[in-house]
Protein backbone atom coordinates (compact mmCIF):
# COMPACT_ATOMS: atom_id res chain seq x y z
CA UNK A 1 0.00 0.00 0.00
CA UNK A 2 1.18 3.68 -0.82
CA UNK A 3 1.94 5.69 2.05
CA UNK A 4 -0.20 8.74 1.65
CA UNK A 5 1.99 12.03 2.76
CA UNK A 6 0.73 15.03 4.33
CA UNK A 7 1.97 18.20 3.12
CA UNK A 8 1.56 21.60 5.17
CA UNK A 9 0.93 24.78 3.50
CA UNK A 10 4.70 25.80 3.17
CA UNK A 11 5.27 22.16 1.37
CA UNK A 12 3.81 23.39 -1.77
CA UNK A 13 6.85 22.39 -4.06
CA UNK A 14 7.26 18.92 -3.16
CA UNK A 15 3.17 18.48 -3.57
CA UNK A 16 3.82 20.05 -7.10
CA UNK A 17 6.71 17.45 -7.70
CA UNK A 18 4.17 14.43 -6.83
CA UNK A 19 2.35 16.13 -9.39
CA UNK A 20 4.68 16.36 -11.94
CA UNK A 21 5.35 12.46 -11.42
CA UNK A 22 1.84 11.96 -12.06
CA UNK A 23 1.12 11.01 -8.86
CA UNK A 24 -2.33 12.29 -7.03
CA UNK A 25 -2.85 15.32 -4.47
CA UNK A 26 -5.74 16.20 -2.63
CA UNK A 27 -5.88 19.66 -1.77
CA UNK A 28 -7.66 22.17 -0.44
CA UNK A 29 -10.31 25.41 -1.80
CA UNK A 30 -12.40 27.83 0.03
CA UNK A 31 -15.53 25.21 -0.98
CA UNK A 32 -14.26 20.92 -0.55
CA UNK A 33 -11.38 19.25 -1.22
CA UNK A 34 -10.11 18.56 -4.54
CA UNK A 35 -8.35 14.78 -5.67
CA UNK A 36 -5.67 16.58 -8.06
CA UNK A 37 -3.68 15.36 -10.91
CA UNK A 38 -1.34 16.31 -14.07
CA UNK A 39 -4.81 17.32 -16.31
CA UNK A 40 -2.43 16.69 -19.11
CA UNK A 41 -0.98 13.95 -18.00
CA UNK A 42 -4.28 10.68 -19.14
CA UNK A 43 -2.32 7.82 -16.89
CA UNK A 44 -2.37 10.22 -13.88
CA UNK A 45 -6.12 11.40 -14.28
CA UNK A 46 -7.24 7.71 -15.35
CA UNK A 47 -5.90 6.54 -11.31
CA UNK A 48 -8.39 10.07 -10.26
CA UNK A 49 -11.43 7.58 -11.37
CA UNK A 50 -9.56 4.56 -10.01
CA UNK A 51 -9.18 6.02 -6.76
CA UNK A 52 -12.73 7.41 -6.34
CA UNK A 53 -14.61 4.38 -7.70
CA UNK A 54 -16.59 7.20 -10.18
CA UNK A 55 -18.15 6.06 -13.63
CA UNK A 56 -15.68 7.26 -16.17
CA UNK A 57 -18.58 9.19 -18.13
CA UNK A 58 -18.59 11.74 -15.21
CA UNK A 59 -16.14 14.55 -16.21
CA UNK A 60 -13.95 16.39 -14.23
CA UNK A 61 -13.12 19.85 -13.60
CA UNK A 62 -9.64 21.43 -14.61
CA UNK A 63 -8.47 23.45 -11.94
CA UNK A 64 -6.31 26.25 -12.82
CA UNK A 65 -3.97 29.18 -10.52
CA UNK A 66 -4.84 31.94 -13.04
CA UNK A 67 -7.15 32.69 -15.86
CA UNK A 68 -4.06 32.51 -18.26
CA UNK A 69 -3.19 28.58 -17.74
CA UNK A 70 -7.14 28.25 -18.65
CA UNK A 71 -6.79 30.30 -22.09
CA UNK A 72 -4.70 27.00 -23.66
CA UNK A 73 -7.88 25.08 -23.63
CA UNK A 74 -10.75 27.72 -23.54
CA UNK A 75 -12.19 28.08 -27.51
CA UNK A 76 -13.56 31.56 -26.35
CA UNK A 77 -14.79 33.15 -23.11
CA UNK A 78 -17.32 35.34 -24.54
CA UNK A 79 -18.60 38.16 -22.94
CA UNK A 80 -20.20 36.44 -20.48
CA UNK A 81 -16.76 34.63 -19.80
CA UNK A 82 -14.93 37.57 -19.32
CA UNK A 83 -17.70 39.20 -17.11
CA UNK A 84 -17.87 35.81 -14.64
CA UNK A 85 -14.06 35.61 -14.33
CA UNK A 86 -13.50 39.49 -13.66
CA UNK A 87 -16.10 38.98 -10.61
CA UNK A 88 -15.80 35.66 -9.25
CA UNK A 89 -12.35 34.30 -9.74
CA UNK A 90 -10.64 33.44 -7.75
CA UNK A 91 -13.86 32.14 -5.91
CA UNK A 92 -16.92 29.25 -6.12
CA UNK A 93 -17.63 29.55 -9.16
CA UNK A 94 -17.07 26.44 -12.01
CA UNK A 95 -17.30 27.72 -15.84
CA UNK A 96 -18.15 25.19 -18.93
CA UNK A 97 -16.79 26.72 -22.22
CA UNK A 98 -16.51 24.82 -25.47
CA UNK A 99 -12.98 23.87 -25.65
CA UNK A 100 -10.36 24.16 -28.27
CA UNK A 101 -10.63 20.78 -30.54
CA UNK A 102 -7.99 17.86 -28.60
CA UNK A 103 -6.57 20.25 -26.35
CA UNK A 104 -7.62 18.35 -23.41
CA UNK A 105 -8.16 14.54 -22.91
CA UNK A 106 -11.14 12.68 -23.23
CA UNK A 107 -10.44 11.05 -20.11
CA UNK A 108 -10.79 14.61 -18.85
CA UNK A 109 -14.20 15.70 -20.48
CA UNK A 110 -15.57 12.54 -20.94
CA UNK A 111 -15.50 13.21 -24.08
CA UNK A 112 -17.62 16.33 -24.41
CA UNK A 113 -16.46 19.61 -26.73
CA UNK A 114 -16.86 21.29 -23.92
CA UNK A 115 -15.20 21.17 -20.01
CA UNK A 116 -15.44 22.84 -16.64
CA UNK A 117 -13.09 25.47 -15.45
CA UNK A 118 -12.21 26.61 -11.68
CA UNK A 119 -10.07 28.98 -10.34
CA UNK A 120 -10.03 28.23 -6.54
CA UNK A 121 -9.70 31.07 -4.02
CA UNK A 122 -7.35 28.21 -1.58
CA UNK A 123 -3.52 30.42 -2.06
CA UNK A 124 -1.64 27.64 -1.00
CA UNK A 125 -3.55 25.35 -3.47
CA UNK A 126 -3.14 28.10 -6.40
CA UNK A 127 0.74 28.19 -5.36
CA UNK A 128 0.70 24.54 -5.92
CA UNK A 129 -0.37 24.54 -9.34
CA UNK A 130 1.38 27.39 -10.54
CA UNK A 131 4.49 25.24 -9.32
CA UNK A 132 3.47 22.14 -11.37
CA UNK A 133 3.17 24.36 -13.84
CA UNK A 134 0.20 22.24 -15.08
CA UNK A 135 -3.63 22.61 -15.01
CA UNK A 136 -4.88 19.77 -12.08
CA UNK A 137 -8.56 18.08 -12.37
CA UNK A 138 -10.31 18.36 -9.52
CA UNK A 139 -13.45 15.90 -8.57
CA UNK A 140 -13.85 16.26 -4.80
CA UNK A 141 -11.72 13.99 -3.11
CA UNK A 142 -13.91 11.44 -1.50
CA UNK A 143 -14.73 8.23 -2.54
CA UNK A 144 -17.81 8.08 -5.17
CA UNK A 145 -21.29 8.46 -3.53
CA UNK A 146 -20.05 9.77 -0.24
CA UNK A 147 -20.21 13.03 1.17
CA UNK A 148 -17.49 15.88 -0.21
CA UNK A 149 -14.34 16.54 2.15
CA UNK A 150 -14.41 19.38 3.71
CA UNK A 151 -11.16 18.00 6.15
CA UNK A 152 -7.45 17.03 5.12
CA UNK A 153 -9.23 14.05 7.66
CA UNK A 154 -12.11 13.29 5.56
CA UNK A 155 -9.79 12.78 2.48
CA UNK A 156 -7.27 10.54 5.03
CA UNK A 157 -10.32 8.68 5.77
CA UNK A 158 -11.36 7.84 1.75
CA UNK A 159 -7.73 8.41 0.12
CA UNK A 160 -5.24 6.49 3.04
CA UNK A 161 -3.14 4.30 0.87
CA UNK A 162 -4.82 5.23 -2.33
CA UNK A 163 -2.56 8.78 -3.33
CA UNK A 164 0.46 10.21 -2.75
CA UNK A 165 -0.32 13.54 -0.77
CA UNK A 166 -3.01 15.33 0.76
CA UNK A 167 -2.05 19.03 0.67
CA UNK A 168 -3.40 20.27 4.47
CA UNK A 169 -4.56 24.05 4.90
CA UNK A 170 -6.98 23.46 7.81
CA UNK A 171 -11.24 22.68 6.99
CA UNK A 172 -12.98 24.34 4.22
CA UNK A 173 -14.85 28.01 4.40
CA UNK A 174 -18.14 27.19 2.73
CA UNK A 175 -18.23 23.41 3.39
CA UNK A 176 -20.67 22.90 -0.59
CA UNK A 177 -19.16 22.16 -3.72
CA UNK A 178 -18.82 25.33 -6.33
CA UNK A 179 -21.67 26.93 -8.31
CA UNK A 180 -21.64 25.16 -12.13
CA UNK A 181 -22.46 27.72 -14.72
CA UNK A 182 -22.80 26.39 -17.96
CA UNK A 183 -21.23 29.31 -20.80
CA UNK A 184 -21.42 26.30 -23.67
CA UNK A 185 -24.81 27.25 -25.01
CA UNK A 186 -26.28 30.61 -26.72
CA UNK A 187 -27.83 31.21 -22.61
CA UNK A 188 -26.47 30.85 -19.80
CA UNK A 189 -27.73 28.05 -17.06
CA UNK A 190 -26.76 27.05 -13.55
CA UNK A 191 -26.25 23.43 -13.47
CA UNK A 192 -26.09 23.47 -9.57
CA UNK A 193 -26.48 26.03 -7.12
CA UNK A 194 -23.28 26.69 -4.68
CA UNK A 195 -21.97 29.56 -2.70
CA UNK A 196 -22.46 32.07 -5.56
CA UNK A 197 -26.15 32.58 -5.93
CA UNK A 198 -28.64 32.95 -9.37
CA UNK A 199 -29.07 36.55 -8.29
CA UNK A 200 -25.11 36.98 -7.78
CA UNK A 201 -25.02 35.71 -11.25
CA UNK A 202 -27.01 37.44 -13.05
CA UNK A 203 -26.46 40.88 -11.46
CA UNK A 204 -22.70 40.59 -12.93
CA UNK A 205 -24.15 39.16 -16.73
CA UNK A 206 -26.32 41.83 -16.37
CA UNK A 207 -28.75 39.37 -17.80
CA UNK A 208 -31.65 36.69 -15.95
CA UNK A 209 -30.13 33.52 -16.18
CA UNK A 210 -31.64 30.06 -15.93
CA UNK A 211 -31.43 28.25 -12.42
CA UNK A 212 -34.39 25.47 -13.57
CA UNK A 213 -31.61 23.01 -14.50
CA UNK A 214 -30.18 21.17 -11.16
CA UNK A 215 -34.34 20.58 -10.56
CA UNK A 216 -33.91 17.45 -12.68
CA UNK A 217 -36.66 14.82 -12.10
CA UNK A 218 -35.79 11.17 -11.66
CA UNK A 219 -35.90 10.00 -15.33
CA UNK A 220 -34.65 13.32 -17.23
CA UNK A 221 -30.68 13.65 -18.54
CA UNK A 222 -29.07 16.17 -16.17
CA UNK A 223 -27.06 18.57 -17.96
CA UNK A 224 -24.08 18.24 -15.16
CA UNK A 225 -23.46 14.59 -15.41
CA UNK A 226 -22.56 14.00 -11.90
CA UNK A 227 -25.96 14.95 -10.76
CA UNK A 228 -27.49 11.34 -12.03
CA UNK A 229 -25.49 9.85 -9.80
CA UNK A 230 -25.89 8.74 -6.02
CA UNK A 231 -24.54 11.66 -3.82
CA UNK A 232 -23.15 12.59 -0.12
CA UNK A 233 -24.83 9.48 0.91
CA UNK A 234 -24.16 7.93 4.43
CA UNK A 235 -25.30 4.92 5.31
CA UNK A 236 -27.89 5.79 7.32
CA UNK A 237 -31.59 6.83 6.05
CA UNK A 238 -31.43 10.58 5.91
CA UNK A 239 -34.95 12.68 6.76
CA UNK A 240 -35.08 16.51 6.33
CA UNK A 241 -36.80 17.85 9.09
CA UNK A 242 -38.54 21.57 8.39
CA UNK A 243 -38.26 24.04 11.46
CA UNK A 244 -41.81 23.16 13.23
CA UNK A 245 -41.64 19.67 12.80
CA UNK A 246 -39.03 19.28 15.11
CA UNK A 247 -41.23 19.03 18.04
CA UNK A 248 -43.20 15.86 16.24
CA UNK A 249 -39.57 14.40 14.73
CA UNK A 250 -37.91 14.28 18.52
CA UNK A 251 -40.90 12.67 19.75
CA UNK A 252 -40.55 10.08 17.00
CA UNK A 253 -37.13 9.45 17.93
CA UNK A 254 -37.62 8.70 21.21
CA UNK A 255 -39.80 5.67 19.91
CA UNK A 256 -37.36 4.44 17.75
CA UNK A 257 -35.59 0.90 19.69
CA UNK A 258 -31.90 2.36 17.88
CA UNK A 259 -30.11 5.13 17.96
CA UNK A 260 -30.85 8.42 15.81
CA UNK A 261 -28.43 11.15 14.94
CA UNK A 262 -29.58 14.38 14.85
CA UNK A 263 -28.18 17.35 13.01
CA UNK A 264 -29.82 20.40 14.18
CA UNK A 265 -29.31 24.19 15.12
CA UNK A 266 -27.98 24.79 18.60
CA UNK A 267 -31.29 26.23 19.80
CA UNK A 268 -32.82 22.99 18.77
CA UNK A 269 -30.58 21.09 20.73
CA UNK A 270 -31.02 22.91 23.58
CA UNK A 271 -33.95 21.89 25.39
CA UNK A 272 -33.82 17.56 26.88
CA UNK A 273 -33.17 15.14 24.29
CA UNK A 274 -34.55 11.50 24.08
CA UNK A 275 -31.55 8.94 25.68
CA UNK A 276 -31.31 7.57 22.31
CA UNK A 277 -30.71 10.56 20.35
CA UNK A 278 -27.28 11.16 19.57
CA UNK A 279 -26.74 15.28 18.75
CA UNK A 280 -24.30 16.79 15.87
CA UNK A 281 -24.69 20.75 16.29
CA UNK A 282 -25.12 22.52 13.09
CA UNK A 283 -24.52 26.03 14.45
CA UNK A 284 -27.01 29.08 14.62
CA UNK A 285 -27.32 30.47 11.12
CA UNK A 286 -27.76 28.72 7.43
CA UNK A 287 -24.06 29.70 6.83
CA UNK A 288 -22.24 27.87 9.78
CA UNK A 289 -24.72 24.97 9.15
CA UNK A 290 -23.67 24.66 5.39
CA UNK A 291 -20.25 24.61 6.66
CA UNK A 292 -20.74 21.30 8.74
CA UNK A 293 -23.19 19.76 6.82
CA UNK A 294 -20.52 17.35 4.93
CA UNK A 295 -18.85 16.75 8.81
CA UNK A 296 -22.30 16.16 10.11
CA UNK A 297 -23.28 13.58 7.47
CA UNK A 298 -19.58 11.46 8.14
CA UNK A 299 -19.53 11.81 11.48
CA UNK A 300 -23.14 9.79 11.83
CA UNK A 301 -21.66 7.61 9.34
CA UNK A 302 -17.35 6.83 11.04
CA UNK A 303 -18.03 7.87 14.30
CA UNK A 304 -21.09 7.55 15.66
CA UNK A 305 -23.00 5.26 13.70
CA UNK A 306 -26.52 5.53 13.58
CA UNK A 307 -29.63 3.90 11.57
CA UNK A 308 -31.36 6.96 11.16
CA UNK A 309 -29.98 10.89 10.84
CA UNK A 310 -32.41 13.88 11.39
CA UNK A 311 -31.52 17.03 9.61
CA UNK A 312 -32.73 20.65 9.56
CA UNK A 313 -34.29 22.08 6.46
CA UNK A 314 -33.89 25.92 5.20
CA UNK A 315 -35.53 28.12 2.68
CA UNK A 316 -34.27 26.80 -0.98
CA UNK A 317 -32.85 30.71 -1.23
CA UNK A 318 -29.44 32.17 -2.07
CA UNK A 319 -27.04 29.72 -0.28
CA UNK A 320 -30.48 28.04 0.85
CA UNK A 321 -30.71 26.23 -2.47
CA UNK A 322 -27.21 24.63 -2.65
CA UNK A 323 -27.72 23.42 1.24
CA UNK A 324 -30.96 21.86 0.27
CA UNK A 325 -29.44 20.59 -3.12
CA UNK A 326 -27.13 18.54 -1.28
CA UNK A 327 -29.05 17.34 1.81
CA UNK A 328 -31.97 16.44 -0.38
CA UNK A 329 -29.42 13.97 -2.32
CA UNK A 330 -27.84 12.76 0.65
CA UNK A 331 -31.71 11.67 2.07
CA UNK A 332 -33.45 10.80 -1.19
CA UNK A 333 -35.56 13.74 -0.94
CA UNK A 334 -36.73 12.17 1.93
CA UNK A 335 -38.56 14.38 4.18
CA UNK A 336 -40.28 13.39 8.18
CA UNK A 337 -43.60 13.25 7.39
CA UNK A 338 -45.35 15.32 10.42
CA UNK A 339 -48.94 13.78 11.36
CA UNK A 340 -51.77 15.89 11.90
O1 LIG B 1 -16.10 23.10 -5.49
C1 LIG B 1 -15.89 22.28 -6.40
O2 LIG B 1 -16.31 22.45 -7.56
C2 LIG B 1 -15.04 21.06 -6.06
C3 LIG B 1 -13.64 21.55 -5.67
C4 LIG B 1 -12.74 20.40 -5.29
O3 LIG B 1 -13.11 22.33 -6.70
N1 LIG B 1 -15.00 20.11 -7.14
C5 LIG B 1 -16.07 19.36 -7.51
O4 LIG B 1 -15.82 18.47 -8.56
O5 LIG B 1 -17.15 19.43 -6.98
P1 LIG B 1 -16.79 17.26 -8.95
O6 LIG B 1 -16.06 16.52 -10.00
O7 LIG B 1 -17.17 16.50 -7.72
O8 LIG B 1 -18.04 17.95 -9.58
C6 LIG B 1 -17.93 18.51 -10.89
C7 LIG B 1 -19.26 18.44 -11.59
C8 LIG B 1 -19.69 17.03 -11.89
O9 LIG B 1 -21.06 16.89 -11.54
C9 LIG B 1 -19.52 16.93 -13.40
O10 LIG B 1 -20.46 16.06 -13.96
C10 LIG B 1 -19.72 18.36 -13.86
O11 LIG B 1 -19.12 19.12 -12.84
N2 LIG B 1 -19.05 18.63 -15.14
C11 LIG B 1 -17.74 18.56 -15.41
N3 LIG B 1 -17.49 18.86 -16.71
C12 LIG B 1 -18.68 19.16 -17.26
C13 LIG B 1 -19.11 19.57 -18.57
N4 LIG B 1 -18.25 19.72 -19.57
N5 LIG B 1 -20.43 19.80 -18.76
C14 LIG B 1 -21.31 19.66 -17.75
N6 LIG B 1 -20.98 19.29 -16.49
C15 LIG B 1 -19.68 19.03 -16.25
MG1 LIG C 1 -18.10 15.40 -6.16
Amino acid sequence: MMITKIFTPAETKQAAKEIQLGELVAFPTETVYGLGADATNEQAVKRVYLAKGRPSDNPLIVTVSSPEMAADYIADYGEFGHKLIKEFWPGPLTLIFKIKPGSLSPVVTGGLKTAAFRMPANETTRKMIAEAGVPIVGPSANSSGKPSPTTAQHVFHDMEGKIAGILDDGPTQLGVESTIVDLSTAEPAILRPGGITPDQVAHALGQSVDASQHKVGANETPKAPGMKYKHYAPAAQVLIVHANDWEQALNWASQQNEKVGVMALSETLAGDLPANVLSYDMGNDLQTATHRLFDGLRYFDNEEPVNWILACAFAEDGLGAAYMNRLKKAAGDTFFEKKS
